[in-house]
């Protein structure tokens, strides 16, 4: 009876006419949405509606359905109106490599369970080490979004630059890293982890342009020092999440230079410009840095999650998670580079490199330029709309794809509008036609746009105004 069930679970007669079926029915999802615009992009439930719902589906649902209702229930990112987080809408070879991963299950931490991804993630770090200008000591690996990237170089950067082994030793001592108070969350979350406290995150005001006002640096790193904090990385945005605008890294880099601080670029949205004619000046200063994060989800199109973390001296990395204190330091930056597990968070993780290695071979390297140029485009062209729109005001005119603004209106105040501005989103939400979220700048509410389909256009961009203008009242 279980041995039934169980070739029932793995027959290969079942799995070919499902997967013939499902790809057919995904690639139509596509076409609807990419190709033909048609269908919302978001279709709202209020969580409790979306919970009782699935809860009664496990129970009474047909499981033949199961495709359509999570199709019709989820958020459509090949939609050309969806212009919303910084997820990208996959490439369809993608999410063929996505089944071979899931298929093969390689868990990729030790060369025997990952002998086709290691060399596969060691082949793509070098092409985005040399693009980034490191020399040859450098080396890098995959793992699982830009989150636990930038923590697993924040915790190298501390083995690396920290007086004490605290990896084995722990610590009572005061330690510190600075970042812009525009940096993703996930950069505080890590120094939490690490357990710098607050004290320990010492936080660069940004300019009226939210890049980081780097005027401040050597007072905020004088004052920290006074405190007895030991001050061990700065990290650069390239560029900041809400806004989207980048840091200058090229003086971010001379001030780590001065003081001998670790220098860490969270490029985790931008880090695709590398390969950008047209924007990598963005990124000038980048090669001074210690290490890079670049999501692979975000401006590549690959599905989530996968990161790569690029360091200019692959010993520092080797080192991160070292039992015996700086032994590996003495090794060369090939060793072990085949078990990529000793140097990354996860033991077991998914076959990541496949996404990257496809699409590089399937396409040429100039498929990120031109995802990401077009992109950049398309966020620079709808900030001019907006400008043209005297309903409309920016945050700041914009760098890159992310583009915050809101309505405005002489005839109320602040107030009033952060309150307008707010049932606006909730009104898109609930419409669905098009999906956006929303942020706050400097107790400011704006709506918040990062366009992420290169086949959203101009003329979605002023429908979506034209539609605000509508359900403003
Ligand atoms: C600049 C930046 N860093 C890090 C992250 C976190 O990345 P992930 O979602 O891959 O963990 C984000 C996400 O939006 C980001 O914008």
């Amino acid at each position: 009876m279980n041995s039934d069930l169980l070739r029932k679970v793995y027959s290969s007669e079942s799995f070919k006419k499902n997967g013939h079926q499902l790809i057919d029915q995904l690639g139509d999802h596509i076409a609807q949405a990419f190709d033909q615009n048609r269908g919302k992009v978001i279709n709202w439930k209020e969580p409790s509606a979306s919970l009782e719902f699935w809860r009664d589906y496990l129970n009474h649902g047909d499981s033949e359905l199961l495709l359509q209702e999570a199709l019709k229930r989820s958020t459509h990112l090949h939609h050309p109106k969806y212009i919303a987080h910084q997820v990208a809408p996959a490439a369809p070879i993608t999410v063929l490599t996505s089944m071979i991963s899931a298929i093969l299950n390689n868990g990729t931490a030790v060369y025997e369970m990952g002998m086709i991804t290691n060399p596969m993630e060691r082949i793509i770090t070098e092409l985005l080490s040399e693009k980034i200008g490191y020399g040859v000591q450098s080396s890098g690996f995959l793992t699982s979004g830009g989150t636990l990237a930038n923590l697993t170089a924040l915790l190298t950067a501390r083995k690396a630059k920290v007086s004490i082994d605290i990896w084995n030793q722990g610590h009572s001592k005061p330690l510190g890293i600075i970042v812009s108070e525009e940096a993703h969350y996930c950069v505080e979350r890590a120094a939490k982890i690490m357990g710098l406290g607050e004290q320990g995150i010492i936080k660069i005001p940004v300019k009226a342009d939210f890049s980081m006002d780097t005027s401040l640096l050597e007072k905020r790193y004088k004052e920290a020092v006074l405190n007895g904090i030991e001050v061990f990385a700065i990290v650069g945005s390239a560029p900041s999440t809400a806004t989207g605008v980048f840091d200058d890294l090229k003086t971010i880099g001379v001030f780590a230079q001065k003081y001998k601080l670790w220098y860490h670029v969270d490029a985790a949205h931008g880090g695709a410009l590398l390969f950008s004619s047209k924007y990598k000046g963005l990124l000038s200063g980048i090669s001074a840095s210690d290490s890079v994060v670049i999501d692979g989800h975000k401006m590549m199109m690959m599905p989530g999650i996968t990161t790569a973390l690029v360091y200019r001296d692959g010993r520092t990395s080797n080192a991160t998670f070292s039992q015996k204190a700086d032994y590996l330091l003495e090794d060369s930056v090939d060793a072990d580079w085949y078990n990529s597990g000793k140097r990354t968070f996860e033991c077991t993780k998914n076959m990541m490199a496949l996404h990257w290695f496809s699409l590089l071979k399937t396409y040429g390297e100039d498929v990120f330029d031109a995802y990401v140029t077009t992109l950049f485009d398309r966020g620079i062209e709808f900030g001019k709309i907006v400008e043209e729109n005297p309903e409309f005001e920016l945050a700041v005119r914009p760098m890159s794809n992310i583009l915050c603004f809101r309505y405005v209106n002489d005839h109320v105040d602040e107030d009033a509008l952060n309150t307008i501005n707010i049932n606006i989103r909730r009104k898109l939400l609930e419409d669905g036609e098009f999906y956006i979220v929303q942020t706050k700048l400097r107790g400011v509410h704006y709506l918040r746009c990062t366009i992420m389909n290169p086949f959203t256009t101009a003329e979605h961009f002023k429908h979506l105004l034209a539609k605000i203008l509508i359900l403003k009242n």
